[in-house]
């Protein structure tokens, strides 16, 4: 263990759960392995930390002579990845080229509720978005997406998803690989499904309830990708992921398998290997103290028997949280600015990826009990079933916009598994 391999920012972003099968493609025949796509680069810092987007529509060959229409920023599918510098000032401006409206969301970044775009600082077609986004918070890896009220789902499964990369000195201390695209990749996984070589966007009542699913998973847009890369043989890994869910692995060298045994990434070593490479040290963080929590809180992420006889989305499946469906004009939670509290969380029928905006919590009990493995460390989104106790510090200001809550199934959020909570 420890050995220098790679250094991998991974996020499942979007609908559907990672259930993976066999990858067929017309005839029935096994598709050929494609090399991984490496999304650009757009280093603020290169760029004078003034960065500009472009919402846009494209057509995308996920396989070779099937062009799929698609979304994405500064390209027809997904979009660059941001890399970010603690301590800098760091100007987007996005731009809206869709003849739709939509929105943009630093899913994980720490600043005020007003640049932290959730549904309500719309980007009408043809206009453009300039927030100024204050990087204050220690290296992580997180993404930014299209966050419109009700077409989030069907945005952000078409394309509308990019790798944000918060960087700083101590990050750049620990000597990890760092050469974007060669030892330092970013890999976003998502569940699409395909039919004839063409990926279609799956609608109706199941996919308000399970959330859309696919029958292929895409890695940066590339099915049954493969990658070559100077590689070490990792110890046994296992990383469970959900929607939603942003991870800086260090030292991932081994084939990727999805949530049945389907390989989703294969490696191909290649090169020279580097056995004496130093071990390497993490960069330690302080907990928040459990005992310094002034208030409590408990939130049911609820799917009503509406869903039953629901006929999709737009006609509500009867998404809630504490019984009542998202409504953008209603601030559902008033906390104080500087306080910490303990949120409970549960949620009915299935396992809930809970997302919220600008915090950052920790794990305090699961069940009633112990934190399990996958709960450890800071994290802006936790699965939830059983009832879940996070401890969460409120350091953002959500005075000129609130901030969300919600389930990170998309689907259930477009049809009302969110809330939203004002700073005082
Ligand atoms: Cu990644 Cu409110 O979402
Ligand atoms: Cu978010
Ligand atoms: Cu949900």
């Amino acid at each position: 263990f420890g050995r220098r391999s790679l250094l991998i920012g991974a996020a499942a972003i979007g609908a559907g759960a990672l259930v993976t099968r066999p990858l067929w493609y017309a005839s029935g025949a096994a598709v050929e392995p494609q090399s991984l796509r490496i999304p650009a680069l757009l280093d603020a810092r290169a760029l004078a930390n003034s960065v500009s987007l472009e919402v846009q529509a494209g057509n995308t060959e996920f396989f070779p002579g099937r062009a799929s229409p698609t979304l994405g920023y500064n390209g027809g599918h997904l979009g660059p990845t941001i890399r970010v510098n603690r301590g800098d000032d760091v100007e987007i401006a996005v731009t809206n080229r869709l003849a739709e409206d939509t929105t943009v969301h630093w899913h994980g970044l720490l600043a005020p509720a007003e640049l932290d775009d959730g549904p309500h600082q719309l980007i009408k077609s043809s206009s453009t978005w300039r927030p100024r986004l204050p990087v204050r918070q220690p290296a992580a890896t997180l993404f930014y997406h299209a966050h419109v009220h009700g077409r989030t789902g069907a945005q952000v499964y078409s394309g509308l998803a990019g790798v944000l990369i918060v960087t700083d000195n101590e990050e750049r201390a620990l000597g990890l690989p760092s050469e974007y695209g060669v030892d330092d990749l970013p890999l976003v996984f998502q569940d699409r499904l395909f039919e004839d070589g063409l990926m279609v966007l799956p609608e109706g009542m199941m996919t308000v309830m399970q959330g859309r699913r696919g029958n292929t998973t895409l890695v940066n847009g590339t099915p049954n990708a493969g990658l070559s890369a100077a590689l070490q043989t990792a110890p046994d890994t296992n990383l469970p992921m959900m929607m939603g869910q942003g991870s800086r692995v260090w030292n991932l060298a081994r084939n990727i398998t999805g949530g049945g045994d389907e390989v989703v990434l294969r490696f191909e070593p290649t090169g020279q290997q580097d056995p004496a490479a130093p071990l390497g040290r993490l960069v330690s963080r302080q907990s928040v103290n459990a005992y310094q929590a002034t208030k409590r809180r408990q939130f049911v992420l609820g799917m009503g028997m509406g869903g039953m006889m629901g006929g999709g989305i737009g006609s509500s499946a009867g998404m809630t949280i504490n019984g009542r469906p998202f409504e953008m004009g209603r601030i559902d939670e008033r906390v104080a600015l500087g306080d910490t509290e303990i949120w409970e969380i549960s949620g009915e029928m299935m396992s809930h990826p809970f997302h919220f905006h600008g915090v950052q919590s920790e794990v305090l009990s699961r069940n009633r009990g112990k934190p399990i493995a996958r709960d450890a460390g800071i994290r802006d989104t936790v699965l939830v079933r059983e009832p879940v106790e996070l401890l969460v510090r409120f350091t953002q200001p959500a005075v000129r916009a609130p901030f969300m809550y919600h389930c990170h199934i998309l689907e259930h959020k477009d049809d009302g598994m969110m809330g939203q909570f004002a700073t005082t």
